[in-house]
């Protein structure tokens, strides 16, 4: 039976890692996946994680299964981060799911379960991995205008364009703050008119949030969703907790539906529990617990708080820092664009054979979109980033 399947090609961003972990050279930087890291490039457990860590060693009893909709400290604590007091609504509801991608695939599951012919679009570019996932689950994709790469700037007009010709069987997928792969994020203009755009023609958003915290702040990098939230009838959000909490093998996300009214909500909730359950029945536990505990402690909540604020300053010292560093070398390219973009990502917007070079000649990792990951650069690396880049500019 095997013989029919051929040996595939590594994944587009986790093969980055694999790559350069077997490069030799004692300079290398691996600016690929999206993993933070500290000055000395390790990528610590957060201190709020260890402590809840410890209350959760203590206090944990059995390893019998948790309820298949998920940890209630989590699932209540997650929502209020990402709606406040919007969320306490009976047309609502999450399900715990392993990590943002768990999530992703069991929203797209259920949009494959309750409306065959719908057509998710996204972002051009988008996070590599939307595609395969999406088409796994079934579903018909297409693409919308977003990111002008060379022009280093948002195709708004383009993107605004399309959805104003889209309908009801049309599902929108955006990213909620920290646009992956481009850092480049929709004004909170553009926000109001992409909500009025769905409620006018009558698509459904589905909004990917894997970095909330990493843009401005927690409050700032959901007012978009929350804005589409209040207007639309439907919607669907996947969060995730990888990065801003750090618990990236941990697999811990939520995914959320909103419905017209409770009835459908509880479709959504007993339909995506019953797609889990074909998947991987029951959600694990570990990574909900900690945040679970993290989020319903005020002390621990306010240790995140500190540890967040604190990995975001410091990825956006350093995209004022990688620009200093590219503008002393003498640089025609203006890279001011970094500065303003978000979270951990943004294109350098240089061409393969570039990007080749860096990797070849000086082992710089990056993905070939010209993805750069923010959180690899350290004040160390940073001049043998900026002389490389310059050389092959
Ligand atoms: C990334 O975009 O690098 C991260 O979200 C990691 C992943 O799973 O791709």
């Amino acid at each position: 039976m095997f013989e029919s399947l051929e040996i595939l090609p590594p994944d587009p961003l986790l093969g980055i890692a694999a790559a350069c972990r077997q490069d030799p050279n004692p300079n290398k930087v691996d600016l690929g996946v999206g993993v933070y890291k500290t000055e000395d490039g390790k990528t610590p457990i957060l201190k709020a994680v260890q402590k809840a860590i410890d209350n959760l060693t203590a206090s944990e009893d059995s390893k019998v299964y948790i309820a298949p909709q998920g940890n209630a400290d989590f699932l209540s604590g997650m929502t209020n981060l990402l709606l406040g007091e919007q969320g306490n609504t009976d047309r609502f509801v999450s399900i715990q799911a392993p990590g943002g991608t768990g999530s992703l695939r069991i929203g797209s599951e259920l949009i494959a379960k309750s409306n065959p012919n719908a057509t998710v679009w996204a972002s051009d570019p988008t996070w590599a991995n939307h595609v395969p996932l999406m088409k796994s689950a079934g579903l018909n994709l297409k693409n919308y205008p977003y990111y002008d790469t060379a022009n280093s700037k948002l195709k708004a007009d383009e993107m605004l364009e399309t959805f104003s010709k889209l309908g009801k069987d049309d599902i929108v997928l955006l990213h909620g703050c920290c646009h992956n792969p481009t850092g480049e994020d929709l004004t909170p203009e553009l926000w109001t008119q992409v909500a009025d755009l769905a409620v006018e023609r009558g698509f459904t958003p589905f909004v990917d949030i894997a970095y909330q915290g990493f843009g401005k702040n927690l409050e700032e990098d959901v007012a978009g969703v929350r804005e589409v939230f209040a207007k639309v009838p439907e919607m669907i959000i996947a969060s995730s907790c990888s990065k801003n909490f750090g618990l990236y093998r941990e697999r811990t996300g939520m995914i959320s539906f909103l419905s017209e009214n409770a009835e459908k909500t509880e479709a959504c909730r007993t339909n995506a529990l019953s797609i889990a359950r074909g998947i991987y029945s029951m959600p694990p536990s570990y990574g909900a617990a900690l945040v679970g505990l993290i989020l319903k402690d005020a002390e621990l909540t306010k240790l995140w708080h500190e540890e967040l604020e604190e990995m975001c300053s410091r990825m956006n010292g350093l995209r004022t820092l990688l620009v200093n560093k590219l503008n002393e070398r003498g640089v025609e390219k203006d890279f001011s664009f970094i500065e303003r973009q978000n979270g951990m990502f943004s294109f350098l917007g240089i061409n393969k054979e570039q990007i080749d070079r860096l990797r070849n000649e000086d082992a710089i990792y990056m993905a070939g979109s010209s993805r750069i990951n923010i959180a690899g650069i350290s004040n160390t690396n940073v001049d043998y980033i900026a002389d490389a880049v310059a050389k092959v500019l």
